[in-house]
Protein backbone atom coordinates (compact mmCIF):
# COMPACT_ATOMS: atom_id res chain seq x y z
CA UNK A 1 0.00 0.00 0.00
CA UNK A 2 1.33 3.76 -0.83
CA UNK A 3 1.91 5.88 2.23
CA UNK A 4 -0.03 9.50 1.50
CA UNK A 5 2.44 12.49 2.08
CA UNK A 6 2.33 12.73 5.85
CA UNK A 7 5.55 13.51 7.24
CA UNK A 8 6.55 16.03 5.11
CA UNK A 9 7.32 19.64 6.92
CA UNK A 10 5.60 20.41 9.41
CA UNK A 11 1.97 22.46 8.21
CA UNK A 12 1.68 25.71 10.70
CA UNK A 13 -2.18 25.52 11.03
CA UNK A 14 -4.61 27.56 12.98
CA UNK A 15 -3.30 26.24 16.54
CA UNK A 16 -4.99 26.64 20.13
CA UNK A 17 -2.21 28.38 21.71
CA UNK A 18 -4.10 27.48 25.34
CA UNK A 19 -4.00 23.76 24.58
CA UNK A 20 -0.73 23.39 23.14
CA UNK A 21 0.63 25.19 26.00
CA UNK A 22 -1.18 22.81 28.15
CA UNK A 23 0.69 20.01 26.35
CA UNK A 24 3.63 21.76 26.38
CA UNK A 25 3.54 20.48 30.08
CA UNK A 26 1.62 17.37 30.30
CA UNK A 27 3.82 15.56 27.08
CA UNK A 28 6.40 14.63 29.48
CA UNK A 29 3.61 12.35 31.70
CA UNK A 30 1.13 11.30 29.51
CA UNK A 31 2.02 7.89 29.00
CA UNK A 32 2.70 7.42 32.54
CA UNK A 33 -0.62 9.13 33.62
CA UNK A 34 -3.19 8.71 31.29
CA UNK A 35 -3.89 4.80 31.85
CA UNK A 36 -5.59 5.22 35.16
CA UNK A 37 -8.71 7.65 33.52
CA UNK A 38 -8.79 7.47 29.80
CA UNK A 39 -10.59 3.80 29.30
CA UNK A 40 -11.84 1.83 26.46
CA UNK A 41 -9.35 2.33 23.56
CA UNK A 42 -9.25 -1.50 22.69
CA UNK A 43 -13.45 -1.46 22.24
CA UNK A 44 -13.49 2.24 20.67
CA UNK A 45 -10.69 0.58 17.55
CA UNK A 46 -12.71 -3.11 17.52
CA UNK A 47 -15.86 -0.45 16.52
CA UNK A 48 -13.94 0.94 13.76
CA UNK A 49 -13.98 -2.68 11.86
CA UNK A 50 -10.92 -2.23 10.76
CA UNK A 51 -9.77 -4.97 8.25
CA UNK A 52 -6.57 -6.16 6.73
CA UNK A 53 -4.74 -3.58 4.42
CA UNK A 54 -7.45 -0.58 5.72
CA UNK A 55 -6.25 2.74 6.12
CA UNK A 56 -7.29 4.42 9.38
CA UNK A 57 -6.66 8.30 10.56
CA UNK A 58 -6.64 8.90 13.68
CA UNK A 59 -7.43 12.75 14.49
CA UNK A 60 -5.63 14.85 17.81
CA UNK A 61 -3.19 11.19 18.33
CA UNK A 62 -1.07 12.66 21.02
CA UNK A 63 1.65 10.78 21.92
CA UNK A 64 -0.07 7.25 19.90
CA UNK A 65 -1.27 5.48 22.56
CA UNK A 66 -3.94 3.93 20.36
CA UNK A 67 -1.17 3.56 17.37
CA UNK A 68 -0.23 -0.46 18.21
CA UNK A 69 -3.83 -1.10 18.27
CA UNK A 70 -4.87 0.51 15.20
CA UNK A 71 -1.56 -1.07 13.70
CA UNK A 72 -2.19 -4.36 14.25
CA UNK A 73 -6.04 -3.99 12.87
CA UNK A 74 -4.73 -2.90 9.56
CA UNK A 75 -2.02 -5.20 9.29
CA UNK A 76 1.70 -4.13 7.46
CA UNK A 77 -0.42 -3.93 4.24
CA UNK A 78 -2.69 -1.28 5.48
CA UNK A 79 -1.54 2.12 6.99
CA UNK A 80 -2.24 4.40 10.20
CA UNK A 81 -1.80 8.28 10.14
CA UNK A 82 -2.26 10.73 13.20
CA UNK A 83 -2.69 14.06 13.33
CA UNK A 84 -2.01 16.47 16.49
CA UNK A 85 -1.55 20.14 16.76
CA UNK A 86 1.01 19.88 19.59
CA UNK A 87 4.85 19.16 18.72
CA UNK A 88 5.58 18.04 22.07
CA UNK A 89 3.03 15.34 21.88
CA UNK A 90 3.49 14.99 18.49
CA UNK A 91 7.52 14.28 18.96
CA UNK A 92 6.88 11.55 21.47
CA UNK A 93 4.38 9.40 19.08
CA UNK A 94 7.10 9.92 16.19
CA UNK A 95 9.61 8.00 19.09
CA UNK A 96 7.12 5.44 19.43
CA UNK A 97 7.24 5.05 15.61
CA UNK A 98 10.83 5.05 15.65
CA UNK A 99 11.60 3.03 18.63
CA UNK A 100 9.50 0.74 17.36
CA UNK A 101 10.21 0.82 12.96
CA UNK A 102 6.59 0.97 12.35
CA UNK A 103 7.36 2.00 8.76
CA UNK A 104 3.04 2.62 7.70
CA UNK A 105 2.67 4.26 11.06
CA UNK A 106 2.90 8.50 10.34
CA UNK A 107 2.04 11.63 11.64
CA UNK A 108 1.39 14.88 10.69
CA UNK A 109 1.13 18.86 12.67
CA UNK A 110 -2.03 20.35 12.44
CA UNK A 111 -4.80 22.16 14.17
CA UNK A 112 -8.33 20.86 13.39
CA UNK A 113 -10.17 22.10 11.63
CA UNK A 114 -9.39 22.37 8.75
CA UNK A 115 -8.62 18.69 8.04
CA UNK A 116 -6.66 19.16 4.32
CA UNK A 117 -5.62 15.35 3.61
CA UNK A 118 -5.41 14.53 -0.14
CA UNK A 119 -7.45 11.17 0.60
CA UNK A 120 -9.59 9.18 2.11
CA UNK A 121 -9.98 6.21 5.07
CA UNK A 122 -11.38 3.06 6.06
CA UNK A 123 -11.73 4.70 9.24
CA UNK A 124 -11.13 7.90 11.36
CA UNK A 125 -11.21 8.14 15.17
CA UNK A 126 -11.13 10.63 17.70
CA UNK A 127 -10.41 9.34 20.93
CA UNK A 128 -10.25 11.87 23.70
CA UNK A 129 -10.01 14.50 21.23
CA UNK A 130 -13.20 15.51 20.04
CA UNK A 131 -14.34 17.32 23.56
CA UNK A 132 -11.20 19.87 23.22
CA UNK A 133 -11.27 20.97 20.18
CA UNK A 134 -13.05 24.01 20.00
CA UNK A 135 -14.74 23.70 16.98
CA UNK A 136 -15.58 20.11 16.58
CA UNK A 137 -18.67 20.41 14.69
CA UNK A 138 -17.13 21.29 11.74
CA UNK A 139 -14.23 18.69 12.56
CA UNK A 140 -16.50 16.52 12.86
CA UNK A 141 -17.86 17.16 9.82
CA UNK A 142 -14.74 17.59 8.00
CA UNK A 143 -13.82 13.53 9.20
CA UNK A 144 -16.51 12.78 7.35
CA UNK A 145 -15.72 13.93 4.58
CA UNK A 146 -12.55 11.69 4.64
CA UNK A 147 -14.31 8.76 4.90
CA UNK A 148 -14.75 6.23 1.77
CA UNK A 149 -18.51 5.59 1.58
CA UNK A 150 -19.23 3.13 4.32
CA UNK A 151 -16.20 3.67 6.22
CA UNK A 152 -16.37 4.21 10.02
CA UNK A 153 -15.64 7.30 12.13
CA UNK A 154 -15.11 6.44 15.25
CA UNK A 155 -15.16 8.70 18.81
CA UNK A 156 -14.50 7.37 22.29
CA UNK A 157 -14.38 10.52 25.00
CA UNK A 158 -15.99 11.44 28.42
CA UNK A 159 -19.77 11.26 28.69
CA UNK A 160 -21.95 13.20 30.68
CA UNK A 161 -21.45 11.22 34.01
CA UNK A 162 -25.63 11.15 33.90
CA UNK A 163 -25.60 8.00 36.43
CA UNK A 164 -23.35 9.21 38.76
CA UNK A 165 -24.20 10.11 42.22
CA UNK A 166 -24.72 14.08 42.26
CA UNK A 167 -22.17 16.18 42.88
CA UNK A 168 -20.12 13.94 41.68
CA UNK A 169 -21.10 14.52 37.88
CA UNK A 170 -20.92 18.01 37.91
CA UNK A 171 -17.46 18.13 40.02
CA UNK A 172 -15.66 15.56 37.71
CA UNK A 173 -17.03 17.83 34.39
CA UNK A 174 -15.61 21.07 36.35
CA UNK A 175 -11.88 19.53 36.46
CA UNK A 176 -12.23 18.04 33.16
CA UNK A 177 -13.21 21.48 31.95
CA UNK A 178 -9.82 22.54 33.68
CA UNK A 179 -8.42 20.33 32.21
CA UNK A 180 -9.52 21.96 28.19
CA UNK A 181 -11.99 18.86 28.40
CA UNK A 182 -15.83 19.94 27.31
CA UNK A 183 -17.99 17.38 27.87
CA UNK A 184 -21.72 18.91 27.45
CA UNK A 185 -21.32 18.19 23.59
CA UNK A 186 -23.71 16.67 21.84
CA UNK A 187 -21.34 14.32 19.77
CA UNK A 188 -23.63 11.67 18.75
CA UNK A 189 -26.54 14.20 17.44
CA UNK A 190 -24.48 15.83 15.42
CA UNK A 191 -22.80 12.86 13.94
CA UNK A 192 -26.12 12.21 12.62
CA UNK A 193 -25.94 15.12 10.32
CA UNK A 194 -22.90 14.05 8.65
CA UNK A 195 -22.78 10.41 8.74
CA UNK A 196 -25.56 7.08 8.42
CA UNK A 197 -26.27 4.56 10.88
CA UNK A 198 -25.33 6.53 14.15
CA UNK A 199 -24.82 4.46 17.40
CA UNK A 200 -23.73 5.37 20.67
CA UNK A 201 -22.74 3.22 23.50
CA UNK A 202 -22.41 5.19 26.88
CA UNK A 203 -20.32 3.00 29.61
CA UNK A 204 -19.35 2.87 33.49
CA UNK A 205 -22.26 5.25 33.98
CA UNK A 206 -21.63 7.77 31.21
CA UNK A 207 -17.92 8.13 32.66
CA UNK A 208 -17.11 7.79 28.55
CA UNK A 209 -18.92 6.64 25.43
CA UNK A 210 -18.31 5.25 22.00
CA UNK A 211 -19.88 6.58 19.43
CA UNK A 212 -19.61 4.77 15.47
CA UNK A 213 -21.21 6.04 12.23
CA UNK A 214 -20.66 4.77 8.34
CA UNK A 215 -19.29 7.24 5.43
CA UNK A 216 -21.97 8.61 3.34
C1 LIG B 1 -6.38 13.80 25.60
S1 LIG B 1 -5.28 13.85 24.24
C2 LIG B 1 -5.69 12.34 23.41
C3 LIG B 1 -4.53 11.75 22.68
C4 LIG B 1 -4.79 10.37 22.07
N1 LIG B 1 -5.83 10.42 21.10
C5 LIG B 1 -5.14 9.38 23.14
O1 LIG B 1 -6.20 8.75 23.06
O2 LIG B 1 -4.31 9.20 24.03
C6 LIG B 1 -5.99 15.05 23.15
C7 LIG B 1 -5.09 15.38 21.99
O3 LIG B 1 -5.84 16.13 21.05
C8 LIG B 1 -5.00 17.14 20.51
N2 LIG B 1 -5.85 18.22 20.02
C9 LIG B 1 -6.75 18.93 20.70
N3 LIG B 1 -7.34 19.86 19.92
C10 LIG B 1 -6.78 19.70 18.69
C11 LIG B 1 -6.96 20.36 17.45
N4 LIG B 1 -7.85 21.36 17.30
N5 LIG B 1 -6.24 19.95 16.39
C12 LIG B 1 -5.35 18.93 16.52
N6 LIG B 1 -5.13 18.28 17.67
C13 LIG B 1 -5.84 18.65 18.74
C14 LIG B 1 -4.12 17.57 21.69
O4 LIG B 1 -2.94 18.22 21.27
C15 LIG B 1 -3.87 16.23 22.37
O5 LIG B 1 -2.70 15.63 21.92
Amino acid sequence: MIMPRAQGPVAPGRTDRRLRSFYRLHAPIYDQTRWAFLFGRAKAIDSLNLRPGNSALEVGCGTGLNFALLRSAVGPDGFVIGIDCSEQMLARAQRRIARLGWSNVAVRQASVPPLDLEICFDAVLFSYSLTMIECWEQALARAARLLKPGGTLGVLDFGQFRSWPWPAGPIIQGWLRLNQVHTPRPVARHMGECLDDVHCHSKLGGYYFIATGRGR
